[in-house]
């Protein structure tokens, strides 16, 4: 994401005396100070609210404002922005702590702005203004809707003073970027064999799909439809899409983090593509390439790191709250079913830890969980040999019975703790950069050290693994006392 300093580096002029506001490339630059008075002076008021200089549309936001303040010169539309991050005060003033961050106000009144969708041109902002004002689309004709090259939304409708229309024209101002035409042309709608109240999505006059409207269709409803159908089933993750994919009102996300040059791609794509489909509407599916440095910022939100990939995460931008698809195949029938449970509310959270389970250090292999895991195994007392496992994977399934063995030979050695913790319920907060099943010996020592062990995996070879080791970290706790004194 590029810094916009334009509007972050601003000379305020506003000295007593001077009258003038303050403004840059004709876009006012509002503080405390001066925001009443440009609300008087100015019949309608556009301001923008800039957060952080991070945020991801701050670029697009302040070129759109540059170029439909042009645009707009000697209307009686004046375009402000408000740099929040410093005036905190006026931001909590206008109630302005929080989204819509691009309101209008009208006639000086401060209580009641109109939120603007953000805006992706300037184009944008002109066309919302134009909406707003009352020509949320216009009629075409059958010749002309041959020529439309982008994305168009027409509304067919038989009387033009139906309830239906006034649901399409609301959810054209809320979407300026995109192109809304009425037709009762009835040529246009038996070309494409259907009936009155539908709307129609076209790219390059290709039907995308077709959306038929009821006295009961809300606003809400077909803005869903539209946005979702704009967008391919699947979209990757660029800096191109980031702002449509967060601006999505449909609030439930599929993720999957995968690796764009490995060698299955096709095949898990196609898997999540066919998946996408059939959950329309209700999850927006998401790819995510973990060979793109660029998308690093976003594996650490979701604490994903490249050699877990590929893998699935489900989030719900409403409570931020992420699920974790809990397989190591992830064919069509793995995926519907995951989003399925998800929609019915019974996919468990990933969470950061389970709850420490009843009596977890009782039994020969203690359970340890996300809370317990540093504090067991970087203990100075004592050698811990954790099996990290994925409790769907096969391959981790079958070294339990073997884990348990271990447990049993180390029985009656209190300075040995064989332990196991479910890594795909648990954050791992270690960099381990291996794969699961991982099998990790924390010595005893009052460093914080890990060996991963990779020989075989049969009962003798781990004993004798963990008697070198505990043999090695002795050695080293008496070299360490010889040079502090302290005596082990
Ligand atoms: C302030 O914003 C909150 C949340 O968006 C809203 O519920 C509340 O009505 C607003 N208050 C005013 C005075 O606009
Ligand atoms: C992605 O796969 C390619 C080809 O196998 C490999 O060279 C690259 O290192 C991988 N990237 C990551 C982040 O694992
Ligand atoms: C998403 O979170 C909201 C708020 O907690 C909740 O009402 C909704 O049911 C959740 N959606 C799903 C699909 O879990
Ligand atoms: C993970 O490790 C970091 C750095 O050591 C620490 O700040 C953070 O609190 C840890 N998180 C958990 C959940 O233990």
């Amino acid at each position: 994401v590029k810094l916009d300093l334009t509007y972050t580096v601003i000379q305020a002029h506003d000295q007593p005396g001077d009258k003038s506001l303050p403004e840059q490339g004709g876009v006012l630059q509002l503080k405390k100070a001066n925001f009443n008075r440009a609300l008087r002076k100015h019949k309608q008021l556009l301001s923008s609210c800039h957060y952080a200089p991070l945020s991801a549309e701050g670029p697009h936001v302040s070129a759109a404002f540059e170029g439909a303040a042009a645009e707009l010169q000697g209307s009686e539309v004046k375009l402000a922005v408000i740099d929040v991050t410093k005036e905190k005060d006026l931001a909590k003033d206008l109630n302005a702590t929080g989204p819509p961050t691009i309101r209008l106000y009208i006639d000086g009144d401060k209580q009641n702005p109109v939120p603007c969708p953000v805006p992706q041109t300037s184009a944008s902002i002109l066309t919302w203004l134009k909406r707003r004002a009352g020509s949320a689309a216009d009629i075409i004709t059958d010749s002309q809707s041959e020529a439309l090259e982008e994305l168009t939304v027409v509304g067919f409708f038989k009387d033009l003073d139906q309830a239906s229309i006034q649901v399409f024209y609301s959810a054209a101002i809320d979407l300026p970027d995109i192109n809304f035409v009425v037709t009762q042309n009835n040529e246009v709608i038996s070309k494409y064999g259907l009936t009155h109240d539908v709307v129609l999505l076209l790219k390059k006059s290709e039907l995308i799909q077709a959306y038929k409207m009821t006295s009961q269709t809300s606003k809400e409803e077909l803005i869903i439809f539209i946005t979702v159908y704009q967008m391919e089933p699947v979209t990757e993750y660029t800096g191109e899409t980031v702002t449509q994919i967060l601006t999505s009102p449909v609030l439930n996300h599929a993720l999957l983090f995968v690796n764009k040059s490995s060698a299955d791609i096709s095949e898990i794509y196609s898997a999540f593509k066919s998946a996408a489909e059939a959950f329309r509407l209700k999850i927006l599916f998401v790819l995510v390439n973990v060979d793109e440095p660029r998308n690093g910022r976003l594996m650490e939100y979701f604490r994903v790191r490249d050699f877990e990939a590929p893998l699935i995460r489900l989030v719900n931008l409403t409570d931020h709250v992420s699920y974790h698809l809990p397989s190591d195949t992830l064919d069509v029938d793995t995926i519907k079913t995951f989003c399925q449970s998800y929609l019915e509310g019974k996919a468990k959270p990933k969470m950061q830890s389970e709850p420490i389970p009843e009596g977890w250090d009782k039994k020969p292999v203690k359970e340890l969980v996300g809370m317990t895991l540093e504090k067991v195994t970087f203990n100075p007392d004592k050698t811990v040999f954790v099996l990290f496992y994925l409790p769907y994977s096969r391959e981790s399934r079958a070294l339990f019975p073997l884990w348990e063995e271990l447990a049993e030979a180390f029985k009656e050695q209190e300075d040995v703790v064989v332990a196991r913790i479910d890594a795909s319920a648990n954050d791992i907060n270690m960099s381990m950069q291996r794969s699961y099943p991982s099998l990790c010996l924390f010595p005893a020592l009052h460093a914080e050290r890990v060996v991963v062990y990779t020989g075989n995996r049969k009962l003798k070879d781990l004993v004798k693994f963990i008697e070198k080791e505990m043999e090695k970290a002795k050695k080293e706790r008496i070299k360490v006392s010889r040079l502090t004194g302290v005596t082990v």
